[in-house]
C-alpha cells in the first residue's frame, strides 16, 4: 500500500505514507511494548489524524517531527490515542470465582489474608480493579481492617483518570444482579442521572496510578495475585516473556497471575504452573 491521502468522506484527509506509518508503529513498539502488524494501519490512522485535527496540524510530517522534538508536550497523548481500552465489570467471571471460591479460603485458612496485596496491571476504566474490590468486600466483612490493598494501573492517563473518579454510565453495569447493584453503586440524579458512582468503600481499598509495564516499577510490596488479563495481546513474544518473568519477580511464592483468555504463557515463561483457566501459580 502506498501512501496516497486517505478518504474520510467530506472531511479533510490525511497523506499517510508507508514510512509515516513504520516510524509511528515503531514508536508505539518502543514506548508500549504494542507491536501493530500491518493491517492495523487504517486504525492507527484513524485514532492519529484526531490527534492532528485537534492540534491544527497540515500533515503527519508535522506530527512526527512534533513527536521528536517535544515529546512532553505529545507523547501521552500519542499513546492515550493508540491504546485499546475495552473492558468490562466481571469479564471473565470465573476469575473473580476463583478468588471467592478457591483462592481467599485457602488465603483465610493459611491465615494469609490480612495485608494480602493484588494488582490490576492494565487496569484500564477500573472496572477490573473494582470487580476484585467487590470480590474482597463480599467475602471478607471485615476486609476494611485488613490491611488488603489493590493496586490499579494502565500506561493510559486518561482511563487511569476515569477509574479514580468511579462513575460510570448506567449501562455498564445492566446484567450485574440487582443486589449488588444495591450494595455497591450510587445512582446519579439531576445532571449525573444515568450514571452510577462505585461506593467508597471499595475505592477506598484501590490505589490508581499511571505505570507504563514496559519501564521501572516503583513498587515494594510483593503480590498475592497479579492481574494481567488482555494487555499483552498485542505485545510481541520477547516483550511478552520479558513482561512475565518480571511478574514472577513481584508475586510472592505461591501467588497467583491471571491473564485473559486469548493469552498464554506456554512457552513464553515457565515460572508459573497453570491450574486453571487462565490461572497460574507461582510455585513455593
Ligand atoms: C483491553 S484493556 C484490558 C483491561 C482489563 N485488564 C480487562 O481485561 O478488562 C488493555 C489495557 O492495557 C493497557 N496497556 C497496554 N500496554 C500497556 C503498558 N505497556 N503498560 C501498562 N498498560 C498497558 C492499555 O492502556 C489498556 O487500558
Amino acid at each position: 500500500m502506498t501512501g496516497l491521502a486517505v478518504r474520510e468522506g467530506n472531511v479533510a484527509a490525511y497523506k499517510f505514507t508507508d514510512l509515516h506509518f513504520d516510524k509511528l508503529r515503531m514508536l508505539v513498539a518502543e514506548t508500549t511494548g504494542i507491536s501493530l502488524s500491518d493491517h492495523k494501519r487504517d486504525l492507527l490512522y484513524g485514532r492519529l489524524t484526531r490527534r492532528l485535527r485537534a492540534l491544527g496540524l497540515q500533515d503527519f510530517d508535522q506530527y512526527i517531527a512534533l513527536l521528536a522534538d517535544r515529546p512532553d508536550d505529545e507523547l501521552q497523548n500519542f499513546i492515550n490515542a493508540v491504546t485499546t481500552n475495552l473492558t468490562s465489570f466481571f469479564r471473565e467471571n470465573h476469575h473473580f470465582e476463583f478468588l471467592a471460591n478457591e483462592l481467599f479460603p485457602q488465603l483465610e485458612k493459611q491465615g494469609r489474608a490480612r495485608g494480602m496485596r493484588i494488582w490490576s496491571a492494565g487496569c484500564s476504566t477500573g472496572e477490573e480493579a473494582y470487580s476484585i474490590a467487590m470480590t474482597v468486600r463480599e467475602y471478607f466483612a471485615d476486609a476494611g481492617a485488613m490491611d488488603i490493598k489493590i493496586l490499579a494501573s494502565d500506561l493510559d492517563t486518561s482511563v487511569v483518570q476515569t477509574a479514580a473518579n468511579g462513575i460510570y454510565d448506567q449501562s455498564r453495569i445492566e446484567g450485574m444482579p440487582p443486589e449488588r447493584v444495591k450494595r455497591w453503586f450510587q445512582r446519579g440524579s439531576g445532571s449525573n442521572a444515568g450514571k452510577v458512582r462505585v461506593r467508597r468503600e471499595l475505592a477506598e481499598l484501590i490505589t490508581f496510578r499511571q505505570l507504563n509495564l514496559m519501564q521501572a516499577w516503583p513498587m515494594q510490596s510483593m503480590f498475592d495475585v497479579v492481574f494481567c488479563r488482555n494487555v499483552v495481546i498485542y505485545f510481541d513474544k520477547p516483550t511478552q516473556s520479558r513482561l512475565f518473568n518480571n511478574f514472577a519477580s513481584v508475586i510472592k511464592p505461591g501467588g497467583h497471575l491471571i491473564i485473559g483468555h486469548s493469552e498464554t504463557l506456554h512457552k513464553v515463561c515457565d515460572r508459573f504452573e497453570l491450574i486453571g483457566k487462565t490461572i497460574y501459580r507461582k510455585p513455593d
